[in-house]
């Protein structure tokens, strides 16, 4: 029995004949065939140009500077988030102001969003852009984040790294918004060994962004830059690999539900475990499945039950630690925090790969069932007794 992991490429089959392709046409290159047909696909899936990309924390850049963020400005972004959303905000020579999270879909919360846009107004100090994440595949609640957003002026920019095939409404995520990004990491829905993607409303801001993407280079035959560019192109060999990932997205949604459905209903009846909600506003693609422990029900808490997992050779994760308790973001600006506080730390990341057999799968529930239930406290015995 080999360790089960957290989430792990899944290749379709048809990976190696696009590759072979890419080797044939000799474009072992940052231009090519394939690249050219994955941004193509990928833009008609989406509805919107396309541009593909070294890795999703290029794209969060190129799309930051294409919002016209720059030195001195603020961005507002959630505090719960993985650190990539929030570097290439530094890297501009921005500054972060870390907001709170809605309980319900685990996202920005709409309400402090508007309070702090309210309070910025006021101030005169109105962010540069709003950065909204999609975490662990679901959309956050974006009709009242547009709407505030409108109203003050402020653009947004959606991190859609984790919540590729994600909907709101009938809306894929990462087009709501002025500029959407994807990754293509190897632990996400689909990869590309790496990679990502900017997707924009507006087909000059993608031109813009390609053109920083491969140095700044001015037209002509010389060697001429006007202005600070980037090497963040992706090779047309990885692009291969996502053209025929792309094809089994649909298949990998559906397959995700599917296991965080049925470690929904073996843990519905623990002490003190619940599931990360799924909103009504649209389709959660459970990217990961993440349970919240509460140790005073359950019989461990969010270490002890990582703990246990590892000792089983399961590999689980918590909920990602919110940036304003982190050493390289604790100075920065905030409102609220304590919703992401907790969700930090109750919440565990379960192995969720769509190449999950049911046999592993049962193994995790196990060792779960049997985390929680091992030293059931007695308010939660006493509970199940009908005491
Ligand atoms: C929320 C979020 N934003 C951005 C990124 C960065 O993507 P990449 O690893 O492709 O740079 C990731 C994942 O890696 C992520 O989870």
């Amino acid at each position: 029995m080999g360790r089960i992991l957290l989430s792990v490429p899944h290749a379709s089959g048809r990976e190696e004949s696009y590759v072979r392709q890419a080797f044939a046409s000799n474009w072992l290159s940052t231009v090519g065939p394939q690249l050219t047909a994955f941004e193509a696909e990928f833009g008609h899936r989406i509805g919107l140009p396309a541009l593909a990309l070294s890795s999703g924390t290029a794209a969060l850049h190129l799309g930051l500077r294409l919002l016209g963020v720059g030195p001195g400005d603020d961005v507002f972004c959630p505090t719960l988030t993985f650190v990539a959303t929030v570097n290439p905000i530094a890297y501009l020579g921005a500054h972060p102001v870390l907001l709170d999270s809605d309980r319900r879909s685990w996202n920005l919360d709409p309400a402090i969003l508007e309070d702090a846009l309210a309070a910025r107004a006021r101030q005169g100090r109105l962010p540069k852009a709003v950065v909204v994440v999609h975490l662990y595949g679901q959309s956050a609640d974006m009709d009242p984040i547009a709407a505030s957003c409108r109203r003050f002026g402020v653009p947004i920019l959606e991190d859609a790294a984790e919540a590729l095939g994600a909907v709101y409404g009938r809306r894929p995520v990462g087009t709501l918004g002025d500029v959407g990004v994807f990754s293509f990491n190897g632990n996400k829905i689909i990869t590309t060994a790496g990679g990502g993607m900017l997707v924009a409303r507006d087909p000059a801001q993608v031109a813009r962004a390609q053109y920083w993407s491969t140095q700044a280079r001015e037209p002509g035959t010389a060697y001429e830059h006007a202005e600070i560019g980037y090497n963040y192109r992706m090779s047309n060999v990885l692009a291969a690999i996502g053209r025929a990932q792309l094809e089994v997205l649909e298949e990998r949604v559906k397959r995700r539900r599917e296991i965080a459905q049925v470690y929904s209903e073996a843990f519905a009846e623990l002490p003190g475990v619940s599931f990360m909600p799924e909103c009504d506003y649209g389709r959660h693609t459970r990217w990961l499945s993440c349970l919240l422990v509460d140790p005073s029900e359950a019989a461990v808490d969010r270490d002890g039950l990582i703990g246990i997992l590892d000792r089983a050779d399961v590999e689980a994760r918590p909920v990602w630690k919110p940036m304003h308790l982190q050493p390289l973001y604790r100075g920065a600006p905030r409102y609220g925090g304590g919703v992401a506080e907790e969700l930090f730390r109750r919440g565990v990341c379960l192995p969720s790969s769509s190449s999950l057999t049911t046999s592993e799968q049962d193994r995790v529930i196990q060792v779960v069932r049997e985390a929680l239930e091992r030293r059931a406290p007695a308010a939660a015995r006493r509970v199940a007794s009908g005491q």
